[in-house]
């Protein structure tokens, strides 16, 4: 009989590419992707413990579909991803009715659970660098590809390094080898994650591996997330001499104020950070920055926020994802004085993002008038009648409908801009 499995997926992208590893894992042993929660045998939530946010987002589901074991007393449920590791006891003391847990680096563990009794699984596992996955993608252009796991910087107010633990790399050859399938599978774009990539390291370095990649031929290659502190001159270099690489990077920088960056146990200076965004600029004028930051971090004071406000003017980011400091048990600044009240928080929040939304608008009318190359993703969720594709640099282009199938690549000219995307028409 045919079993079905639906996974609810919250958090980053690292947490969408494990979903699609339980999901390859569980189609070998017979499961198909259910659509609803109702139709499913197994329900498994890929949960997301970075802010308080994200927890109760999974929390609050997790209560509602409770009632479906009533209807169906074979259904099992299980708790994977970071809330699962940072929270196992509390999750199978506060839910009677989930049955496994199981932490981002026991993915694998999910092929068995049919047979299993009620579990935890949450060792660390640095053999996970050395694990291959079945892998059932969303989608057939654009891969995720892992090429490290963990994360060792401990940031003071990051709940990661508890949740994915060491930072471990996986061998080059294995990365290589699942690179070369793609493309002979027809995807035109991979987006290499870890937490930490400007760290990776096996027999060969970041930028070496970069270099093997690069000579797979595929259109685009993207990676995520670059610490500033790691960013080397060579890659730079890389990324102005490679064909593949894409004119983009997510440059986290946090805070505009030395001494919350410090706080934050970040180790790099505004100034550091601005050398290295000048150097990539001005060797690759065409870039794309996009950033994070936390507001409210503890000790924030209103002088340390408009030095925020102030880098945000000055470096003129193409997006930026802003973040109300959040406590996290277990991590350092949790314990720190000073916590800032969520009503300055929110005000502070909002005061940066509309100064944030006239830079973006800026900056993308700048383009109003050039030609763009954009990888086809599919029909506009918003609109069926256009298409979505994405420039080199990672901005959003809606076009016209004119049947160009996803993953081709066009040539577009920019006729307008908005403020999350951008308006073009196919140059014939
Ligand atoms: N490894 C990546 C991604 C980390 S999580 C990196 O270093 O950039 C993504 C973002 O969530 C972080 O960049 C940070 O801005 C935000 N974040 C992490 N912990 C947070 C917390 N406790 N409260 C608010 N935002 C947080
Ligand atoms: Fe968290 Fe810092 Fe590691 Fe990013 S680098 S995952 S922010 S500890
Ligand atoms: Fe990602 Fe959330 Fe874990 S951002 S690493 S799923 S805490």
């Amino acid at each position: 009989m045919k079993k079905f499995v639906f996974i609810y997926t919250y958090g980053c992208q690292m947490n969408v590419h494990d979903s699609e590893k339980m999901l390859g894992t569980l189609a070998q042993e017979g499961y198909t992707a259910a659509t609803v929660p109702e139709k499913a045998d197994l329900i498994i939530f890929n949960t997301c413990a970075i802010r308080e946010k994200a927890e109760h987002k999974f929390y609050s589901q997790l209560g509602r579909i409770k009632h479906l074991k009533k209807s169906n007393p074979l259904l099992k449920i299980a708790v994977a991803g970071c809330v699962a590791q940072d929270s196992r006891q509390k999750v199978m003391k506060r839910a009677p009715h989930v049955d496994f847990v199981l932490g981002p680096q026991n993915l694998h563990v999910v092929g068995n659970l049919q047979t299993s009794k009620r579990n935890l699984y949450v060792d660390e596992n640095p053999d996970i660098a050395y694990q291959e996955y079945a892998m059932h993608r969303e989608s057939a252009t654009r891969a995720w590809v892992s090429i490290m796991y963990g994360c060792n910087n401990f940031c003071s107010y990051c709940i990661v390094p508890y949740t994915r633990g060491r930072e471990v790399s996986r061998p080059s050859s294995s990365i290589v080898a699942e690179i070369k399938g793609l493309k002979e599978r027809g995807y035109r774009e991979v987006t290499l994650l870890g937490q930490n990539v400007n760290s990776y390291r096996s027999d060969i370095d970041f930028v070496g591996l970069l270099r093997q990649i690069d000579r797979i031929g595929l259109e685009r290659v993207r990676f995520v997330t670059s610490h500033p502190r790691d960013l080397s001159t060579a890659l730079i270099d890389a990324l102005v001499e490679l064909p593949t690489l894409c004119n983009n990077l997510h440059l986290p920088l946090q805070s505009g104020a030395d001494a919350i960056l410090q706080a934050m146990n970040r180790k790099y200076t505004y100034a550091e950070y601005c050398e290295k965004i000048g150097l990539i600029r001005g060797k690759i004028p065409s870039v794309t920055l996009s950033t994070d930051i936390i507001i409210g971090f503890p000790g924030e004071s209103e002088s340390d926020f408009e030095q925020t406000v102030k880098a945000i003017k000055e470096i003129e980011f193409d997006g930026m994802f802003a973040f109300k400091y959040s406590k996290r048990k277990g991590t350092r600044a949790c314990e720190m004085a000073d916590q800032v009240p969520e009503s300055v928080k929110a005000e502070r929040l909002n005061r940066l993002l509309m100064i944030q939304e006239d830079i973006v608008l800026k900056r993308n009318r700048a383009l109003v008038g050039s030609v763009q190359e954009i990888l086809i993703e599919g029909a506009s969720e918003t609109d069926p009648s256009m298409l979505m594709g994405r420039t080199r640099s990672n901005k959003i282009v809606t076009l016209d409908h004119n049947g160009a199938p996803e993953g081709a690549v066009l040539n577009v000219i920019i006729e307008k801009a908005r403020h999350h995307s951008l308006h073009g028409k196919e140059l014939s």
